[in-house]
């Protein structure tokens, strides 16, 4: 094992100063405010002891600010020597200069800079001299250097810096070193300044004219993070090696795809998991939950999957249900399939430990196989969570995984459930580390701790020092999540054959790939409704699309316009699921006032209506590295007012999304960036049945603006940008329905008369469709032809048959036509509106072939 070492990289560049007696020489010294590095992150140092580290001593006022104890400009840590160039990049020696004040400090390090490709960057510092845990994410192999790189690099030998800069200007991307964002996981409800579930150690920098950089550190241990005004930003880990990786765009869009090379793409999620989710802790029998289902279909409301909370098991433990008051649960699971629904149910990892042996299996064979973590004396360690006693799986030995499999596969022959709920897998523990507590060693009291929550490491977690198959808890606390989230997709897609569907609470970089992710327990309130936009959108950055918050919040009781506009905002979550704590106010959509019903029937409605353009937009997430949800700023980085917006959102490149955020409102505010976007109230029948009326000319925006919209509480606005077909369907009470419904398109012209867009369409579960080419993608594209008419081409292809394209809708269009036809058909009912400039075009074409709209 590993002991705990403090790394910290900190690169300063300016020319070295020696220290002088009393502390370092007054110049070097003269560092500004916003832009000192904090010598005593620890504890409170007097000037003594701060002097006595050879950094410089400047109180400031009480209350948050720079810190009073800086590094001293030219602060030596190491120097590097024998920089050399290798295959890949250089390497170089690095040797500590002055002692720091940690203990353990590693002497010699190596340095390695692997010009991986043109655009990817890798930095990692190891110690030659003893193999430390690194993190077991499977990164891509890189033999040989990128020829020519959009960056430099330049080593600085004493004292040690390295200095990575764009090519073209010669921008400085690192070192960029306050907000603290606090990275070891833990099972807390959200709130500013603490650490959360998961752990995604990358950030994404814009810089000036619109281009970015990204950073990606590959460090599984507690640490910090720290901003500051400089800018900069300190990397503070606890362990492991240091693991850089810079991504240079220089697009933003393209940082996300390269980060998204190294951590992989997103899994495909299946059609009906897009559809409404409908949840609650307290449905507490299989009798409630049926009528739960009914009162949905008796309202008239979309659903596609019906979740059931911890209720179901017989005394709260995994893989069992309560005989009593579940007693039909395989029979509720199979009516709920007749009627095109899905079924999830959570399930915890904490396995119930205290039963006699033999009348629990997931624990006997559990321990049998060797599954669990364990204490210091190689027993499982023992925590508390919901069933009582617990030992936690070790999801890093592939033994695990085998039993997991089983479990699995087990109760799917009782209950055929299509999907998982991991939750408590930070991993939450109710008791501080075990029921006997941690040991006294040096990884359960570390010499420094990152600012996490509780001051501890097993506060609400298990003991750091407990042993997984791969290492320490200490290294791996941050993967447990990321690994149950993998054993869990395995042993679905084992048992059910088709495209697994999983969400989990507790995330790490990576996770994308395997799982999606919902925000945990968000309490009620307008506050952590808004936060759910930046939370949505990062996650998307992260490579997480599937990931939405608990719609009208979780935690408390709602209100009725809350959860109106949560529904509204929820429609436009990629995963859209309204879920409630026990004991608080209902919030089905159908416990509301009619007019709130009808507000979130809308809202619902829209999201069905939508779903083939989101579908291909999850196609191009996991087929291409890009977003679903999408920051403004990334379809319009040259726009710096895009940049911090977080009250909208995007989907792809083509809707952008302003709900309403604030109680008591009927108008909201947002920015438009340049060009012409038009509302899509109305303008998509027959999906839609709000008989709203297109936007005249839309909201047109150049340059970019703040516009007020109209926004009563039956609202959203929805805007779609010019440029941009939209593939939708017409809506259904699920999606197994929804799928053979007429389709219709938006098209959206520029002012020359351009538009395009796509549809991805499988049979919407199968594994690896796109892998194995079993799909269809249509590409519609509108321009002017010759004769001055319009054209939508769409390929043949798979699972199609039967589904008729039924309306196009036209924005945009500047003069009446005279004739429409519709493959070389006169269409005599299609109709113009001179004011609004659309044309609307009835037809009946089938999808599956090619077809040609033609107006003039
Ligand atoms: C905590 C989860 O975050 C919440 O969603 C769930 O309802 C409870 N655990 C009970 O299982």
């Amino acid at each position: 094992m590993a002991g705990p070492r403090a790394v910290a990289l900190l690169a300063l560049l300016a020319l070295p100063v020696p220290a002088a007696a009393g502390g370092p020489a007054a110049a070097a010294c003269d560092v500004p405010p916003d832009g000192r590095f904090d010598c005593g992150p620890e504890r409170l140092l007097a000037r003594e002891g701060c002097e006595a580290r050879g950094c410089c001593y400047a109180p400031a006022g009480p209350g948050p600010g720079p810190p009073w104890c800086f590094f001293p400009r030219g602060y030596r840590s190491y120097r590097a020597e024998n920089l050399t160039v290798t295959a890949g990049g250089y390497t170089a020696r690095l040797r500590r200069v002055v002692a720091s004040f940690l203990p353990g400090d590693v002497g010699s390090l190596r340095l390695d800079v692997g010009l991986e490709t043109p655009t990817r960057l890798r930095i990692t510092l190891r110690d030659p001299a003893r193999p430390r845990y690194e993190v077991p994410l499977a990164t891509p192999r890189v033999g040989g250097r990128a020829a020519t790189t959009l960056y430099g690099v330049q080593v600085n030998q004493d004292p040690f810096g390295l200095v990575v800069y764009r090519q073209r200007g010669g921008q400085v991307l690192l070192p960029f070193p306050s907000r603290r964002d606090l990275v070891w996981k833990r099972d807390l409800a959200p709130a500013p300044a603490v650490n959360l579930y998961g752990s995604h150690p990358f950030y994404l920098g814009m810089e000036d004219g619109g281009l970015a950089h990204g950073v990606f550190l590959l460090n599984s241990n507690a640490m910090d993070v720290l901003l500051q005004p400089s800018p900069a930003l300190t990397w503070r880990t606890t362990g492991g090696i240091l693991d850089f990786y810079v991504f240079l765009g220089p697009d933003p869009k393209s940082v996300v795809r390269q980060y998204l090379d190294v951590v992989g793409f997103p899994f495909m999620p299946p059609y009906w998991g897009l559809g409404f989710h409908l949840c609650r802790w307290g449905y507490s029998s299989t009798d409630i939950t049926r009528q739960v289902v009914d009162n949905m279909t008796a309202a008239r409301f979309p659903l596609d999957v019906q979740w059931n909370d911890m209720d179901y098991m017989d005394a709260k433990r995994d893989f069992t249900f309560n005989k009593k008051s579940f007693k039909d649960y395989p029979e509720m699971v199979r009516d709920f399939h007749r009627r095109g629904l899905r079924y999830i149910m959570i399930v915890d990892p904490g396995i119930s430990s205290s039963g006699p042996p033999g009348t629990y299996k997931p624990y006997d064979e559990g321990l049998k196989r060797g599954v669990f973590i364990q204490n210091a004396t190689g027993q499982p360690l023992i925590g508390k969570v919901w069933p009582g006693p617990t030992a936690f799986p070790d999801f890093t030995n592939p033994e695990t995984h085998e039993w997991w499999h089983d479990m699995v596969k087990d109760f799917h022959n009782q209950v055929p459930f299509d999907g998982m709920w991991i939750d408590m897998n930070e991993p939450s523990n109710f008791v501080e580390g075990s029921q006997d507590g941690c040991p006294n060693n040096s990884l359960e009291q570390p010499p420094y701790v990152p600012g996490v929550f509780g001051g501890r490491l097993q506060a609400g977690t298990i003991c750091a020092s407990s042993q997984q198959y791969l290492s320490s808890h200490y290294n791996l606390h941050s993967l447990y999540g990321l690994t149950e989230a993998i054993a869990s997709h395995d042993a679905l897609l084992r048992v059910r054959g088709k495209r697994p569907f999983v969400i989990s609470r507790s995330t790490f970089a990576g996770h994308g790939h395997y799982a999606g992710h919902w925000t945990g327990d968000v309490s009620s309130n307008w506050e952590q409704l808004y936060y759910s936009i930046p939370e949505v959108l990062l996650f998307n950055l992260f490579g997480v699309p599937l990931v939405g918050a608990d719609i009208c919040g979780f935690v408390g009781n709602t209100s009725e316009e809350l959860c109106v506009r949560w529904t509204q905002l929820g429609a436009f979550y990629p995963f859209m699921r309204n879920h409630n704590d026990h004991g608080t106010r209902p919030q089905e959509p159908y416990t509301f006032s009619p007019a709130a019903q009808a507000a979130m029937r809308n809202a619902l409605r829209l999201r069905y209506s939508l779903l083939p353009f989101l579908y291909t937009l999850f196609h191009r997430a996991h087929s291409a590295g890009e977003t679903v949800a999408r920051p403004l700023f990334l379809e319009f980085p040259k726009d710096p007012n895009t940049w911090a917006v977080d009250r909208q959102l995007m989907w792809g490149g083509a809707l952008l999304i302003t709900p309403v955020l604030e109680p008591g409102k009927t108008k909201v505010s947002g920015y438009f960036p340049a060009g012409t976007w038009y509302s899509l109230a109305g303008v998509c029948a027959p999906c839609c049945t709000a008989g709203s009326q297109v936007a005249a000319r839309g909201a047109c925006a150049s340059p970019g603006q703040w516009i007020l919209l109209p926004a009563p509480l039956d609202t959203i606005n929805v805007h779609v940008r010019v440029g941009h077909i939209l593939p939708l369907q017409e809506p259904a009470f699920s999606t197994t329905e929804s799928r053979k419904k007429g389709m219709a398109l938006v098209v959206a012209l520029t002012l020359d008369g351009f538009a395009r867009g796509d549809l991805f369409w499988d049979d919407g579960e199968s594994w690896q469709t796109f892998e194995r080419g079993d799909y269809t993608e249509i590409l519609f594209l509108a321009t002017h032809v010759s004769d001055g008419g319009w054209r939508g081409a769409s390929r043949h292809g798979a699972h199609l048959d039967g589904v008729l394209l039924e309306a196009v809708t036209v924005l945009g269009v500047t003069s009446p036509p005279r004739q429409v036809l519709a493959n070389g058909v006169l269409v005599s009912d299609f109709s113009y509106r001179s004011d609004t400039q659309v044309l609307k075009v009835p037809v009946s074409l089938p999808m599956w072939e090619q077809f040609v709209i033609t107006w003039f």
